[in-house]
C-alpha cells in the first residue's frame, strides 16, 4: 500500500521549444502536477536556455504550477523577475549566491515558494542553516547544465538524509530530485523520501505519457 503520493515535474528542457505550447500542454494533459523550467546562464552552467520571458509568454496557456530551476548566478538579482513572470516555485543553487538566506526569503516575499538546490559534488550540511524555511528542496542526481544524462545513485542517499532530518526536526520542505530520473530508479528514489520527481528525456521520449507517469507510480508501490 501506497504511504504517500509521489509527483511530477516534467522538464520542458526535454521537449522542442520550436513547439513549446504543445510541450507544455503534453505536461498537462499527462497529469503532471508541476512544468519544470530550466533557467541557465552560460556561466553557472555551460548552456544557456531562456529568461523570464519565455515563463512569462507560456503562464497563460497553462494552469500548472511553473516550477523554475535556476542554474544562474547571483539568483538574488533576477528572482523578482520570475516570479512577477509567473514562476509558483524558485529554486536557486545553494553553490551560485553567496547570500543563501536572503535569496529564499526574497522569493517568498515575491510571493512564490523558495526552493534550495545542491549539486552532487555538495553535502546536504551546506544546507543546513535555511531547511526551517525552505518549502522544498532539489537534489541534483546529475550535475547541472545539460538533459539526458546518467542518473548518480549515490545522491539518493542525500534524499535520505534530508527525509531523516526533516521527521527529526520537525521541517515541513518537500524533496525534488532532478537527473536521470525513470523507470530504473524511480522506486529507490521513492523509498529515499523523495516526493517529486522532475524528468526531461524519459517524459519526452514517451508516446503515451500519461501511461507514463502511471507505470512510474504502480513501480512505486
Ligand atoms: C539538468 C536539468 C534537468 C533536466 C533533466 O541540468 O536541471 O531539469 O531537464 O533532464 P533529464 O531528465 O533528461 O536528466
Ligand atoms: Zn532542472
Amino acid at each position: 500500500m501506497k504511504e504517500r503520493s509521489l509527483m511530477f515535474s516534467p522538464s520542458m528542457l526535454g521537449g522542442d521549444f520550436s513547439r513549446a505550447g504543445e510541450e507544455l500542454e503534453a505536461i498537462a494533459s499527462a497529469g503532471a502536477d508541476y512544468a519544470h523550467f530550466d533557467v541557465m546562464d552560460g556561466s553557472f552552467v555551460p548552456e544557456i536556455t531562456f529568461g523570464s520571458k519565455f515563463i512569462k509568454d507560456l503562464r497563460p496557456y497553462s494552469e500548472l504550477v511553473f516550477d523554475v530551476h535556476l542554474m544562474i548566478e547571483r539568483p538574488e538579482e533576477h528572482v523578482r523577475r520570475f516570479a512577477e513572470a509567473g514562476a509558483g516555485i524558485i529554486t536557486v543553487h545553494a553553490e551560485s549566491t553567496r547570500h543563501l538566506w536572503r535569496t529564499l526569503t526574497l522569493i517568498k516575499e515575491c510571493g512564490a515558494e523558495c526552493s534550495v538546490a545542491i549539486n552532487p559534488g555538495t553535502p546536504v550540511s551546506f544546507i543546513e542553516p535555511v531547511l526551517p524555511i525552505a518549502d522544498y528542496v532539489l537534489v541534483m542526481t546529475v550535475n547541472p547544465g545539460w538533459g539526458g544524462q546518467r542518473f548518480i545513485p549515490e545522491c539518493a542517499a542525500k534524499i535520505e538524509e534530508l527525509d531523516s532530518r526533516r521527521r527529526d526536526d520537525g521541517h515541513s520542505y518537500l524533496i525534488e530530485a532532478d537527473g536521470g530520473i525513470g523507470r530504473s530508479n524511480i522506486k529507490l528514489l521513492y523509498d529515499s523520501g523523495l516526493d517529486v520527481a522532475v524528468m526531461g528525456s524519459s517524459f519526452f521520449a514517451e508516446d503515451d505519457k500519461a501511461a507514463y507517469l502511471s507505470e512510474l507510480e504502480e513501480l512505486v508501490q
